[in-house]
């Protein structure tokens, strides 16, 4: 029996996206039906990122769009969770009227009966409480994922670092680790549901089991992973280079399933900016680990995001990022302008840096990454790597995929493979994003 329909719309990290899928499952099981657009859904939820001010503003434009439907429809039950929805809590629901709840990063377990409540009485809801024992952290969606190919899991969520610009401590809570037996009994449950790959979530993977208080810690989750028969590949994002140690170097080079990509946030070139932000390492520090792990694990690729214009960067600051950048030749970056966020250190900081730098700023180091990573993608022409492919191009039939170290390959040709199939590839021409190969 139908209960309604619904509409999810995200925005924000894979953690979101994840976070998203479970809230689908659930309301899968109330029995309310998927539908792709707010129009003709009862319910609609918007799960929301403040990382940046940006991020946050397209919730308020997304909310501005759902005005006029719900005065349709009056029905229609709108809530807004994520992060955004843990920041403003109540106030979210002052400044909005026709919105209905608002579930922060720790109650998204409670979405089924919020929805039922506000059915039932017409109560705005706000459950944004933080709890110590997250239960959304236990929820899986198994057979759920992006691909059929590929899932999330969830091993730890939340972060206990403060970054001084960083609103992810107050919005997803201190750092939470699901037990590795959980952890173990999905990946195993999604391997026999035919998933190939997982990509194991957390804020700060590094930070897994400390809290767990039983020695468990994420190298040995990742031992444990790759016995699993059936997984032919094993990813996991973020981890923090302060954390990173020899044990996962060791684990990614030792561990066939486990892939040759790592996501190294840097963040600044500038040992004044790292000290400011509060990242715990020095550039020094840093790039020895790099060094490290391309000493053990030649065809590492290493990313990494990187943040312009955080107070009080001068110059000389910003042209030590840009050393850094050429020096360790990063795979690919994800670069930020700084963004002033509520209740961080850093917002109230002197020095605030005018936008205009800012944008500059990025400007210059989009140039010299996009060459970096051009050059990387064209030294690979010729070489032969192993493809997971994902899916199918609509239209031109042509399969893609990804290699271990995380690349985007487009095959020529059409319908040469299928997806789930584990194939080498001789890549035949790299561009500016993705790579096109042939399979051999
Ligand atoms: N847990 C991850 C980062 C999660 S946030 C880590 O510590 O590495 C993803 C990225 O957003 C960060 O790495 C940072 O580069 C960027 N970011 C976070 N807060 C920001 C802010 N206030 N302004 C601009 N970029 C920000
Ligand atoms: Fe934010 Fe820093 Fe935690 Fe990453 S480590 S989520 S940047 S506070
Ligand atoms: Fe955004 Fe929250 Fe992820 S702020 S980046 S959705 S943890």
């Amino acid at each position: 029996m139908s209960n309604g329909n619904f509409y999810i719309e995200t925005y924000g990290c894979q953690m979101n996206e994840h976070d998203s899928e479970k809230m689908a499952a659930a309301l899968k099981r109330m029995g309310l039906t998927p539908v792709p657009t707010p129009e003709a859904a009862d319910v609609v939820l918007i799960n929301t990122c403040s990382i940046r001010e940006k991020a946050e503003h397209k919730v308020y434009s997304a909310l501005g769009k759902l005005k006029p439907l719900k005065k349709k429809n009056p029905l229609m039950i709108t809530v807004v969770a994520g992060c955004v929805a843990q920041q403003r809590r109540a106030d979210l629901l002052k400044k909005v009227g026709h919105l209905d709840a608002v579930v922060g990063a720790h109650q998204i377990s409670e979405l089924p009966s919020i929805i039922r409540r506000v059915r039932k009485t017409k109560e705005r809801i706000d459950a944004t409480q933080f709890t110590s024992r997250v239960e959304s952290l236990h929820l899986n969606a198994p057979g759920l994922g992006p691909s059929r190919v590929w899932s999330y899991v969830t091993v730890m969520q939340g972060c206990s670092n403060f970054c001084a610009y960083c609103v992810v401590p107050f919005t997803r809570g201190p750092e939470q680790s699901r037990p590795s037996e959980e952890v173990i009994r999905d990946v195993r449950g999604l391997v026999n549901k035919g998933r190939r790959e997982v990509t194991l979530l957390g804020q700060n993977v590094n930070a897994y089991g400390r809290d767990l208080g039983n020695g468990t810690n994420f190298p040995r989750l990742l031992q444990e992973l790759d016995r699993i028969e059936g997984l032919a590949r094993i990813r996991f994002t973020t981890s923090h280079p302060k954390d990173f140690g020899t044990d996962l170097a060791r684990a990614m080079a030792d561990l066939p399933s486990l892939c040759e990509h790592i996501h190294l946030p840097l963040q600044s070139g500038s040992d004044r900016v790292l000290k400011a932000m509060g990242r715990g390492y020095t550039l020094a520090e840093y790039t020895a680990k790099v060094e490290m792990l391309r000493q053990m694990i030649p065809k590492v690729a290493i990313t990494a995001d990187m943040i312009v214009g955080f107070p009080g960067e001068s110059d000389e600051d910003f042209e030590q990022t840009l050393s850094a950048l050429e020096r360790i030749r990063y795979d690919q970056i994800f670069s930020f302008k700084f963004s002033p966020r509520a209740g961080t250190r850093a917002q109230n900081l002197p020095d605030q840096i005018p936008d205009e730098i800012k944008a500059a700023r990025l400007k210059q180091v989009h140039a010299i990454q996009d060459r970096i990573t051009l050059d990387y993608h064209r030294a690979s022409e010729g070489v032969i790597e192993e493809t997971l492919i994902e899916g199918i191009k609509e239209g031109s039939g042509q399969p893609y995929g990804r290699t271990r170290t995380n690349k985007i390959v487009n095959l020529d040709g059409s319908n040469c493979a299928a997806p789930g199939e584990l194939i080498p590839v001789k890549i035949t021409k790299g561009l500016k994003h993705s790579l096109v190969g042939e399979r051999v």
